[in-house]
């Protein structure tokens, strides 16, 4: 059976490109800061984004997690979006290693405006947790993949940091986000103290994720790192194929971003079906219930015919264009996803 694989843009295989490089990779002990590898890669990741320095982390979960212990002490409150990744999808892992509160805003397409953080921030008072941090995320996943624009990630940055907050971006997708706004990356990550962003999702690198910020917060992130297991050896088989990632892999995520809008544009087409917001990157975020089905009902049907998809909470669904994903898998979904609506409402009579 035909396979589309739309759950993920983290199911891309390296390249041919990141094989060879993996390879022939010059290696060392990164423990003792000797993998040659690494530490270009750690420099080319700085230099990217504008910062001093960076980090090699194991995945995005460690660079957020070992980025948000960099920046608080335990008891102090975060500021996030309430469907942020680090808060929804990383295990709690901010309250149980960091010993942090999440302060939740519920934010249109995930975008938090300085309005959001005033109303959340509490007045200094004995019984109240001291605020330290906000985090934002762009592209933002959960939300179908919505770009912060620079004036956005300034309006928030520089009202969190006259209220003395520091701003985490986690930037997993902050490429797609550049993509999409037709501009240089460090822009968008100039404004925030932290970032982090990840080799293996759309940039089809294998592993690893990398924190990047000043150099007093990263020699921080980097004892965290430690305390996490994230110490590393040979890592630099690791970062060559992040090398190639960053120097070759970001401007076809144009082609991710085409895909991801033609299926949009069709899935919009069937009765019963919403695009819900608008597809701006890689990932297309749907509901379904106008179809008298659950997300996760949807998703099963929709598999039976080897077209994989992701469930959210309730009636909606994500597809995620990758790599692995060509124009014509994407008219083969579309075509998947009127048959079985078709089928579905000829079974439960029109709505
Ligand atoms: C926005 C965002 N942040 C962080 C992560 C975590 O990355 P990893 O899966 O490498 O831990 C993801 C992964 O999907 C993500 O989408």
């Amino acid at each position: 059976m035909r396979v589309v694989d739309l759950r993920s843009d983290t199911v891309t295989l390296p390249t041919a490109e990141m094989l060879d490089a993996m390879r022939s990779a010059p290696l060392g002990d990164d423990a003792y800061g000797e993998d040659p590898t690494v530490n270009s890669l750690e420099e080319l990741a700085a230099k990217k984004m504008g910062k001093e320095a960076a980090l090699l982390t194991t995945s995005g979960t460690q660079a957020n997690l070992v980025s948000i212990l960099s920046q608080t002490k335990r008891g102090e409150e975060v500021i996030l979006e309430m469907y942020a990744h680090a808060y929804c999808y990383e295990a709690g892992a901010l309250s149980a290693f960091g010993g942090l509160i999440p302060r939740l805003v519920k934010a249109q397409r995930g975008i938090i405006t300085p309005g959001d953080i005033a109303a959340s921030l509490r007045p200094v008072n004995l019984h109240f947790p001291p605020t330290s941090l906000v985090c934002i995320e762009n592209t933002h996943n959960l939300a179908g993949g919505t770009v912060w624009t620079l004036a956005q990630t300034k309006a928030v940055c520089d009202f969190a940091h006259e209220r003395g907050l520091r701003v985490h971006l986690d930037g997993a997708r902050i490429f797609n986000a550049a993509i999409a706004l037709n501009m240089d990356v460090a822009q968008l990550t100039r404004e925030a103290d932290s970032m982090m962003f990840c080799l293996s999702k759309g940039l089809s690198a294998p592993i690893g994720s990398l924190a990047v910020g000043g150099r007093e917060f990263v020699d921080t992130a980097r004892r965290y790192r430690m305390m996490l297991g994230g110490g590393m050896r040979q890592a630099g088989v690791i970062a060559a194929a992040g090398i190639v990632a960053i120097e070759r892999m970001v401007d076809r995520l144009r082609d991710d971003h085409a895909n991801a809008k033609l299926l949009g544009k069709g899935l919009s087409s069937i009765e019963g079906i919403i695009i819900d917001p608008e597809v701006e990157t890689n990932i297309v975020v749907c509901d379904v219930s106008g179809l008298g089905v659950s997300g996760e009902e949807w998703v099963k049907k929709l598999g039976e015919s080897g077209v994989k998809i992701g469930a959210l909470d309730g009636s909606k669904v994500r597809m995620v264009t990758h790599r692995g994903i060509e124009e014509d898998d994407i008219h083969y979904t579309i075509s998947v996803a009127e048959q079985t609506a078709k089928a579905l409402r000829h079974h439960h009579g029109p709505f």
